[in-house]
């Protein structure tokens, strides 16, 4: 027993001078501080399982304005809606490979990912396809974290991979969640929205008590907020009596800008940069950095 241990123990050393060795002769300094894990990079699941609540028009806008600011983002299209990938400018045609492929673990990541005309900004797209995985997933071994074990990886090379979900608690978004070090989850602006919550932060909770202790929500974003009726804001103050500092302070305005902006195949900010929607997706990616580490 000692003996394992022991043997164990130098491992580790043996491990931390191959990063130190790393570290003099390559100078990947980044990559050097990634593995120790002084700094890493995150893994953030934009999750609701209604639909129509923001949360591609969420992952497309805040993936675009972390990489403007610098950061190295992934977003992946985990909806077999593939409204992401669309909305980011990929046609079905350009696509070879894609989220469903990563099913198949002799399947090289590095075929899945597609550069973006957007700055520091790569996807990983779907299909129709992916409604097949959801079947399939069923019959795996390990069938819930098959895309933790897939994108935690990519970690050594994206700041931070975001992950649109479908509109379901089904296994896909279930793999999703278990694959995050963080959810994100948009929140219409609407009467019944609240109540759709309560079933979700129960969701959250069954795979922090099982499969992923370490998940924690980052915060809501309440989105499509019309200041011209009361009711939208009162929800806006029920949303922050009841959640309280889980409500981001930025809230997404129904804006026109936001909804034609997929059809061109364009992020808001090269859209319509001077927008109400760009302004307020600028601000959420801004907070987004100040609570993420
Ligand atoms: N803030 C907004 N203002 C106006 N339209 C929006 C806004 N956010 C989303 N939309 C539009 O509403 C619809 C649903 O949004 P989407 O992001 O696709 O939701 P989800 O991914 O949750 O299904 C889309 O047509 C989208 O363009
Ligand atoms: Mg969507």
């Amino acid at each position: 027993m000692f003996h394992v241990k022991h043997l164990h123990h130098h491992k580790k050393v043996y491990m931390r001078e191959i990063r130190y060795i790393e570290l003099v002769f390559v100078s990947s300094y980044y990559k050097f501080i990634c593995y120790n894990g002084l700094v890493s990079g995150q893994i953030i699941a934009i999750v609701n399982q209604k639909g129509g609540v923001g949360k591609t028009t969420t992952s497309i806008n805040l993936s675009s304005f972390l990489g403007e600011m610098g950061h190295k983002v992934l977003l992946v299209d985990f909806d077999p809606q593939a409204n992401a990938t669309s909305g980011i400018g990929l046609r079905g045609d350009q696509i070879k490979k894609h989220s469903y492929h990563l099913l198949d673990s002799n399947q090289d990541v590095s075929e899945v990912l597609y550069p973006t005309p957007f700055q520091n900004l790569h996807i990983l797209p779907a299909t129709q396809d992916l409604a097949g995985a959801e079947v399939e997933l069923s019959n795996m071994v390990s069938r819930e974290t098959i895309l933790k074990d897939r994108l935690r990886p990519l970690l050594d090379y994206y700041d931070y991979i975001i992950i649109d979900c479908a509109p379901s608690l089904g296994l896909l978004t279930v793999n999703a969640l278990c694959a995050a070090h963080q959810c994100l989850i948009p929140v219409q602006c609407e009467y019944y929205a609240l109540e759709g919550i309560a079933g979700l932060l129960k969701t959250l909770e069954l795979v922090k008590g099982g499969l992923n202790p370490m998940l924690r929500i980052i915060g809501i974003v309440l989105t499509m907020y019309d200041s011209r009726t009361s009711l939208n804001r009162q929800v806006i103050d029920n949303a922050r009596a009841y959640f309280k500092g889980l409500v981001f302070d930025s809230v997404i305005p129904r804006n026109i800008r936001l909804a034609e902006a997929p059809s061109h195949g364009l992020p808001i900010l090269l859209y319509s940069a001077s927008s109400t929607g760009s302004l307020a997706y600028s601000n959420l990616a801004k907070e987004f950095i100040q609570r993420v580490q």
